[in-house]
């Protein structure tokens, strides 16, 4: 539930009329959005289009109503008295268009600047969440699908943190078990005969000694047997092997740490391996439930609709990849009581996790109607394509190395940065720091700003663009009204404790009622775990801002200096949330 959506507030009213417009039609909810521009023109804020629909249903029986249309009017004289309402109107085949009193926009924004945003969050009504993101694979590579799920995962664990949910898990469910262990191993005790000898300095590139570990993998049978020999002995736990497996992990979680060291997010690992113990009494329930059947030599689970079983047991007696998140989402659910279980992945891994689900649903350890409140979610993403339009890689097809892809965001952004006479007098950390929120922030918002499902081409030229859809873009905007406020030279704190805001231009207007948008917009975002939706909200915003307000209401010196020094200081509070939720670091100046 989120209190302070104007449109759920609107609906309240809505619904006051309904019920003494059609009585008996107690099943009739009302139904109020936003209302878009068309072609740059809105004839309302909101629209209740309910009058349609009602009048569907009561034609025929003794309504009085003529059409649609005396539906509308009629939902209209039966409003309660609003605070909120300026006028509604009735309008083509009976849509109420609603204006909203600029007094009561006012009010919102006035709270907002004494309360702060968080009284603008939505209630959960779930007290543990856990979002499975990022979740890179030790020793492989971690690419930029990992990037994604980072990016993606860590707004919505963001999301959840706005919303105070009581306990919130931002889960690392990192691939750190596994048949490549047994190559890396062998090699490494090829290459080091001492184990003393290996570290992080020794081994350098971890990826590419999984490269060279690879091809023997692939070459010398030899090695080949030796490494299956490998895989049987750490999984027995033989304590070389075990301890040769930890440093290896160590070294790789080091260097995950780099990434998301530089990119501000925060991960708890509980790594695959960490399950081990829990698969075999967890299947061992859901055999007992006959879930578990014998097909040509594994042990696997039907699945209703679905044309492959999920493989539990693999035939030499090994466990995988779904084995493991059996195991894990068990624990999830029965030991970290999770309320709200999401998986931020590929969308290639739909099917594995639509499976798993169902499996869980049969065994009864998931509530079987699927209506109900989600509890598992799987969040699917699209691919990242290069400029060319395929499969984003480096020239020699290498898959790209997160850390020199935010090393080059950066130093594009610092190069540009120099080119400016503004930052003569930067000091050398202000510049630095700006090249990184500036550049990280561009590789972030270029992600979240798509739709999640859709493939997206990653170009820097397009992400550091200043004019665009970019974070860039959203920076200037940000550090110009920055800007403004300290050219006026006043204290905000002390007008905010009397100053009044009116909104009598358009144009402020408009500004004040996209703020007072920002509840429902969240929320939607929110509820549909669609960053994007909240990315447009926050373009949006710096375009009013930006080419309406801005360009047509002087601030400084202006007779109305302190209703707009005060509107432009909520569109910083509401700017700088979105750019936290999306991970982004406000620049002050720039
Ligand atoms: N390690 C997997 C990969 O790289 C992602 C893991 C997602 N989480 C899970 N519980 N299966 O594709």
């Amino acid at each position: 539930d989120c209190p302070a959506s104007v449109k759920k507030q609107l609906a309240k009213v809505f619904e006051v009329s309904l019920r003494t417009t059609v009585p008996d039609e107690r099943d009739v909810l009302p139904s109020v959005d936003a209302c878009a521009a068309k072609s740059g023109v809105k004839f309302a804020d909101y629209q209740c289009n309910n009058a349609m629909g009602i009048f569907a249903k009561i034609k025929g029986k003794q309504s009085g109503f003529r059409g649609p249309p005396a539906v509308g009017q009629a939902i209209v004289k039966n409003l309660p008295q609003s605070e909120m309402i300026e006028s509604c109107s009735v309008a083509g085949p009976g849509f109420v268009n609603i204006v909203l009193s600029k007094k009561w926009i006012a009010e919102r924004l006035e709270r907002l600047l004494i309360d702060g945003i968080d009284n603008w969050a939505p209630r959960l009504p779930v007290k543990t969440v856990l979002v499975d993101f990022s979740s890179p694979n030790v020793a492989k590579e971690m690419h930029v699908g990992h990037l994604r799920s980072t990016i993606i995962g860590d707004t919505l664990a963001r999301m959840f943190e706005f919303c105070r949910v009581e306990t919130l898990i931002r889960r690392n469910h990192l691939g750190d078990w596994g048949t490549q262990f047994g190559m890396l191993i062998a090699h490494l005790f090829d290459t080091f005969p001492n184990p003393e000898d290996f570290n992080e300095t020794a081994i350098g590139d971890l990826q590419a000694f999984y490269k060279a570990s690879k091809v023997r993998f692939d070459n010398e049978p030899e090695f080949k047997q030796r490494a299956q020999l490998s895989v049987v002995r750490l999984q027995s736990g033989e304590e070389v092997y075990r301890k040769a497996w930890e440093r290896i992990c160590d070294i790789s979680k080091a260097e995950f740490e780099k990434v998301y060291q530089r990119l501000g997010v925060r991960l708890e690992a509980k790594g695959e391996s960490y399950y081990n113990d829990l698969i075999p009494p967890t299947l061992d329930k859901l055999d007992k439930l006959g879930l578990i059947q014998e097909d040509d030599g594994a042990r696997v689970i039907f699945i209703e609709g679905a044309n492959i079983p999920i493989i539990a047991v693999k035939r030499d007696g090994g466990y995988n990849y779904s084995s493991t998140d059996i195991a894990s989402l068990w624990y999830r659910l029965n030991e970290e009581k999770v309320e709200w279980n999401i998986y931020v992945t590929d969308v290639g891994q739909w099917q594995h996790f639509d499976m798993l689900f169902k499996a869980f649903r049969r065994a009864g350890w998931l509530p079987k109607d699927e209506n109900e409140f989600p509890i598992c979610t799987h969040v699917g993403f699209g691919l990242v394509l290069g400029e060319d339009g395929k499969r984003f890689r480096t020239r020699s097809s290498d898959t790209i190395r997160l850390v020199e892809l935010l090393d080059e965001a950066k130093k594009r952004c610092k190069a540009s940065l120099l080119e400016r006479d503004a930052v003569k007098d930067w000091s050398d950390d202000e510049i630095e720091k700006t090249a990184e929120a500036v550049g990280y922030g561009a590789v972030k918002y270029a992600d979240l700003r798509i739709n999640r499902l859709t493939n997206y081409t990653f170009s820097f030229d397009q992400m550091l663009n200043d004019k665009g859809n970019t974070a860039v873009y959203l920076q200037y905007a940000h550090a110009r009204i920055c800007s403004i406020m300290r050219k006026s030279g006043k204290d905000i704190e002390e007008i905010k404790k009397n100053g009044k805001i009116v909104l009598d231009h358009e144009d402020e207007r408009a500004l004040g009622l996209h703020l007072i948008q920002f509840p429902e917009v969240f929320e939607e975002s929110l509820t549909n775990l669609l960053p994007n939706v909240l990315c447009e909200y926050l373009y949006n915003l710096t375009e009013i801002f930006t080419k309406k307000f801005y360009t047509n209401c002087q601030v400084v010196g202006s007779p109305e200096e302190t209703s707009r020094l005060l509107l432009c200081e909520a569109t910083l509070i509401v700017m700088r949330q979105c750019f936290h939720i999306l991970g982004i670091v406000p620049v002050y100046r720039l």
